[in-house]
């Protein structure tokens, strides 16, 4: 058993989450997660009403009895959805784990807090995690420049910011961003961490919602297939390489703005990307641990290998540089 300060702290078995990913995370995948004995986390933003929010935790408690957590990224747009009221779902549907992401938690912690909601707070920088442990939040999130998704600006890998942010932090933390198996979660328990979390593996399992193509598109892949676009923008998204992401990245590297690109960075071709099975269709968030990603298991065989896999790495492997017991006196 890989106890952690972080499983104790949010009450699961094994170090590992399932990070919120948009058109992603529903019942199904956090419920798989939660049942092996991770943390599943449910997307907020996935859903389009509150109401339907509240509708996808209850299938999700139909499927398991563990706790399951809800992601609320909170990201600035022309026309915001209403996240007070997504965020009031969330605590009358009896939730008590929530990941945040995409700006400061702040203006959250009051009401997470006045209903024992506890917070892990997902960022890219070592000082946004210090001020996320400021404001309370029971455990932050690290996301490497490896990730799926916004890398930040900043560019550091986990190799560095993930000691860094053990340096820094007093409370748990999680490492993000590039692991998809066992030597991954036993690297990131050496450099500090307290587990981990995964976007791009647990999107290639079973019960994630998409078309499979998408998936056998994944196992394919290479470490090397993936764009960062909006990086003129200061922006980042690191996304699959296609065509699509390709023309993003050259109109804006000679110059072109937003308005430029906003019919093919449009959310509707992403979500046809998912549904149909079209990797062309438009953009789609995939990370850089797609190089190692070979199969499409179900999301509790990759819980269960990946603990399995970290702890035979410790146990064996790296105690085999541990130094021997002395003798005890007399023996
Ligand atoms: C398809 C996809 C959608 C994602 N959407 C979100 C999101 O809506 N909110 C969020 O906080 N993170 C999102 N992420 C990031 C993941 O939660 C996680 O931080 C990231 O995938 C970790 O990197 P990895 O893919 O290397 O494991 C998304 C990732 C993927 C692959």
């Amino acid at each position: 058993m890989l106890t952690t300060r972080f499983t104790e702290a949010l009450g699961i078995e094994h170090p590992i989450v399932q990070g919120g990913m948009m058109w992603v995370g529903r019942a199904e995948l956090a419920a798989a997660v939660s049942e092996a004995g991770g943390l599943g986390i449910i997307t907020a933003l996935t859903q389009p009403t509150p109401a339907d929010l509240v509708a996808e935790i209850e299938r999700a408690r139909k499927l398991t009895d563990k706790p399951i957590g809800v992601n609320l990224t909170i990201l600035p747009s022309i026309n915001p959805p209403p996240y007070d009221e997504y965020r009031r779902a969330i605590v009358d549907a009896g939730i008590t784990i929530v990941e945040t992401a995409g700006s400061s938690p702040e203006p959250h912690m009051e009401m997470f807090h006045e209903h024992g909601v506890k917070v892990i707070h997902k960022c890219t920088s070592v000082r946004h995690a210090l001020k996320a442990e400021k404001v309370g939040v029971t455990a932050v999130s690290i996301d490497g420049f490896e990730c799926a998704g916004h890398p930040g600006e900043d560019d550091i890998p986990g190799l560095v910011l993930i000691p860094a942010a053990a340096d820094a932090l007093t409370i748990p933390f999680i490492a993000s961003g590039g692991f998809a198996d066992g030597r991954g979660l036993a690297a990131a328990l050496a450099l500090g961490a307290d587990g981990v979390n995964m976007g791009t593996r647990f999107m290639c399992t079973t019960e994630s919602p998409i078309d499979r193509v998408v998936k056998e598109r994944i196992v394919e892949a290479s470490e090397l297939d993936t764009n960062l676009i909006f990086r003129p923008l200061r922006n980042t998204a690191r996304v699959a390489k296609n065509a699509v992401s390709d023309e993003v990245v050259s109109i804006l590297a000679a110059g072109g703005q937003f308005p430029d690109v906003r019919e093919l960075v449009a959310g509707a071709r992403g979500r046809k990307v998912f549904e149909r099975g079209d990797t062309e269709a438009g953009i789609w968030s995939v990370g850089l641990v797609q190089g190692l990603i070979r199969d499409i298991p179900n999301a509790g065989e990759v819980v269960h290998r990946t603990v399995d896999e970290a702890e035979r790495i410790l146990r064996s492997r790296l105690a085999l540089f541990a130094e021997p017991e002395p003798v005890a006196a007399g023996a």
